[in-house]
C-alpha cells in the first residue's frame, strides 16, 4: 500500500492485548524498529499515512488508540466535522495525544459505548451518523480480538474473502497474494469480520449480501519485473499496455471500433450538447487532448474542468450534457464528488478508468477500462498513453456514428492508432540517449515545456513529470504565449523543451524555438524522425517516429517520461514515491 501514502506507518495487533507500532517515514523505518518485537498474533492492521491533519510524525502516525487504550483505529479519509466532536469531548474531559481528526473520531466512538453501554458495532453506526466527510475505517477491540469492524463512505475498501481468512485493503494489490476472491464495499457499508465469516451491513443495521468478485490480476503485474523502478517499468511497459487497450476493440482490418458502453450508449455520446471532461493531474491532461480530438473528429464542443474547481464552481450543467470522468485510480476524491455534482443534475456520466472495480468505474453510467494494468509508480505514465488510446477510440466511433468523418480519414486513423504500440518500442530504444540529456540539465533550477496544437497538452504533462519526479520547478505553456510574459524568463541558464513533432503547426512551431535561441535560451526539441530543420536549431533532440498529429501524443510524450525518470535518477531521488505525493489523492 506504500504507493498510496508514505508520510508514516504503523500497525496494530492483537496479541494478549492491543499492541500498537508507528513511526514517522517509509514502511522500511517502520520494520526496522520492530525487529526484537514479538509481532505473532491472528488479527491486526496497517495503515501507510498521507496527511491531511497533523504533520508527518510518529504521534500522528496510524493507527490510534482510544483513550481507554481498548480500541484501535485506521482511517483514510477526512472528517470535515472534527473540530466540533472535538470540542464536545474536550468539555467532556478527553485529551488527546495527536492532532488527527482519527483519533478524535476514535474517541467518539468509544464515548457513545460507554454512554450507551452498547457494542462497539453498534456505537460505530451511531458515531458515523453523526460524521461528516469521508472515511474507510477499520478497528480493532481488545475485547474482542478475533473481530475486526470496518466501515466505508466516499474511500476505497476491498475485502479478500479467503480459507478461513479475510483481508481488508485500500485495492486488490496487496491480497492478490492470498486471495482472487473480492468484495467491493459500497458507501455506507459495515463490514464485521472474524476468519470464517463476513457480514455487511449498511448504516440502518440491515445486513446485505455480499458480492463477490474474481479478480483478474497477476502478482507479475505488481512487481518491478528487473526494473530498479515501478516507474521504468511502467514507461517500458507502453507497447504492450497501448496494444492491450487497443486489442479486441481496434480491428483496421474491418475498420471497425468495438466498445460496448460506447455502442450501448451511442445516441447519448453522439447527441451530446456539450462534452465535459473532468478530471485531475495527469488524466486532466488526457482531457485536454482529447478535447482537441472530439471537437476535431465530433464536432462536439467540449471542456475541459479541474474536477476540484468544478465541484465548488457551481458549473452549469444540462441534461443533454455528457460528462467523461478520467481516472487512472478511480478512487481520486475530487473527482467522485464532481461526477456526484453532475449526477444530481442530470448529466450521463462516462468514465474512462484504469482500476477494475474502482469507486468511479461503479458510479459512472458507463465507461470503459484503460486495461493498462496495475500502476504503482506515483508519477502516471502507462495509463496516461491508455488513456488516449481509450479516448481516440471513443471519439472515432461517435464521429463516424455521427457521420463527421469520411471513411477514408477514419481509415487512415485505425491505421494510425494500430501502429502506435511499434511506434512507442521505437521511441523506448533512445533511452540510453534521453539519459545524457537528463545529466546536462539536471542542475537547472527551472524548466520550460512548450508544445502548440495536439503537443500543448503533452508540454504540460512533460512540467508535471519533471515537477514530481525532480523537484525542478517546470511550467508548460502553449508556444505562442510565450511572447505576452514567460519569455522574459528566459536566457542561458534556462531549458526550454519543446514537443514540436510534424504537425500542422510545425512552421509556427520553428519561429517559436528561434525566438528562445535568439534570447541564448537552452532548446531540447522532441521531433520526428525526418526533421533536419529543427535538429539544426536545437540543442538536443528527443526523436519519435512519423504519425498523425492526433494520435502523436502518445509517443511524444514517452521522452517527456523518461526525461523526468533520469533526472529524478541522477538527483537520487526516490522516483516511485516522490516527496509529498500519493498514487491515488483520496480526500478533496
Ligand atoms: C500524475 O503523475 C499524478 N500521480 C497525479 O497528478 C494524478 O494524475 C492525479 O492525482 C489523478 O489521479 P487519477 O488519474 O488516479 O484520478
Amino acid at each position: 500500500m506504500e504507493y498510496r501514502g508514505y508520510d508514516s506507518a504503523g500497525v496494530a495487533i492483537i496479541n494478549k492485548g492491543l499492541h500498537v507500532y508507528k513511526k514517522k517515514g517509509k514502511v522500511a523505518n517502520l520494520e526496522e524498529s520492530l525487529v526484537a518485537k514479538d509481532m505473532h498474533a491472528h488479527a491486526g492492521m496497517g495503515h501507510t499515512r498521507w496527511a491531511t491533519h497533523g504533520e508527518p510524525s510518529d504521534r500522528n502516525a496510524h493507527p490510534h488508540v482510544s483513550a481507554n487504550g481498548k480500541l484501535a483505529m485506521i482511517h483514510n479519509g477526512i472528517i470535515e466535522n472534527y473540530a466540533r466532536l472535538k470540542q464536545e469531548l474536550i468539555n467532556k474531559g478527553y485529551t488527546f495525544k495527536s492532532d488527527t481528526d482519527t483519533e478524535v473520531l476514535l474517541n467518539f466512538v468509544q464515548d457513545i459505548q460507554q454512554n450507551n453501554h452498547c457494542g462497539l458495532e453498534e456505537a460505530l453506526r451511531i458515531a458515523l451518523k453523526r460524521v461528516v466527510g469521508a472515511y474507510v475505517l477499520v478497528l480493532l477491540d481488545a475485547d474482542n480480538p478475533d473481530t475486526i469492524i470496518a466501515a466505508r463512505k466516499g474511500s476505497p475498501l476491498v475485502i479478500g474473502v479467503g480459507k478461513g481468512e479475510h483481508f481488508l485493503a485500500s485495492d486488490a494489490s496487496p491480497i492478490i497474494e492470498y486471495t482472487k476472491e473480492v468484495v467491493y464495499v459500497n458507501d455506507y457499508e459495515l463490514a464485521i469480520i472474524k476468519a470464517d465469516e463476513l457480514v455487511l451491513k449498511n448504516l440502518g443495521n440491515e445486513k446485505l449480501t455480499p458480492f463477490i468478485q474474481k479478480l483478474d490480476l497477476q502478482l507479475a503485474a505488481i512487481e518491478k519485473g528487473g526494473y530498479d523502478h515501478f516507474m521504468l517499468k511502467e514507461i517500458f511497459e507502453q507497447p504492450d499496455t497501448i496494444f492491450d487497450c487497443l486489442r479486441g476493440r481496434l480491428d483496421v482490418q474491418a475498420s471497425t471500433i468495438t466498445m460496448a458502453g460506447v455502442q450501448n450508449n451511442i445516441d447519448k455520446l453522439k447527441n451530446a450538447d456539450r462534452i465535459v471532461m473532468i478530471a485531475c493531474g495527469t488524466s486532466w491532461h488526457a482531457g485536454l487532448v482529447a478535447e482537441y480530438i472530439f471537437e476535431e473528429l465530433c464536432r462536439i464542443p467540449v471542456e475541459v474542468e479541474y474536477a476540484s474547481e468544478f465541484r465548488y464552481r457551481n458549473p452549469v450543467v444540462r441534461p443533454g450534457d455528457v460528462i467523461i470522468a478520467i481516472s487512472q485510480s478511480g478512487e481520486t476524491a475530487d473527482t467522485i464528488v464532481a461526477i456526484d455534482k453532475a449526477k444530481e443534475q442530470g448529466a450521463f456520466i462516462f468514465g474512462v478508468v484504469n482500476v477494475v472495480g474502482s469507486s468511479i468505474a461503479r458510479i459512472s453510467h458507463a465507461g470503459a477500462y484503460t486495461h493498462a494494468g496495475p500502476e504503482i509508480g506515483v508519477a502516471s505514465t502507462k495509463a496516461f498513453t491508455a488513456q488516449l488510446a481509450v479516448l481516440t477510440m471513443i471519439a472515432l466511433k461517435v464521429a463516424q456514428e455521427k457521420g463527421t468523418i469520411d471513411q477514408k480519414r477514419y481509415n487512415h486513423l485505425l491505421n494510425e492508432l494500430h501502429e502506435i504500440p511499434e511506434k512507442a518500442t521505437a521511441v523506448l530504444r533512445q533511452s540510453e540517449h534521453i539519459k545524457k540529456i537528463a545529466a546536462k540539465y539536471k542542475d537547472a533550477r527551472d524548466f520550460l515545456y512548450l508544445g502548440r496544437g495536439y503537443n500543448f497538452p503533452v508540454a504540460l504533462e512533460g512540467a508535471l513529470k519533471l515537477k514530481e519526479i525532480s523537484y525542478i520547478h517546470a511550467e508548460g505553456y502553449p508556444a505562442a504565449e510565450m511572447k505576452h510574459g514567460p519569455i522574459a524568463l528566459v536566457d542561458e541558464h534556462l531549458p526550454v523543451v519543446f514537443v514540436a513533432t510534424r504537425d500542422s503547426y510545425h512552421d509556427k512551431i520553428v519561429s517559436n524555438i528561434q525566438e528562445i535561441k535568439a534570447r541564448k535560451g537552452k532548446v531540447l526539441a522532441v521531433i520526428t524522425e525526418d526533421d533536419t530543420t529543427i535538429t539544426g536549431m536545437a540543442d538536443d533532440t528527443m526523436v519519435v517516429p512519423a504519425a498523425d498529429e492526433l494520435v502523436a501524443p502518445m509517443l511524444s510524450v514517452i521522452p517527456m517520461q523518461l526525461l523526468s525518470y533520469y533526472v529524478g535518477i541522477l538527483k537520487e531521488l526516490d522516483v516511485d514515491k516522490p516527496r509529498n505525493l500519493a498514487k491515488s489523492v483520496t480526500v478533496e
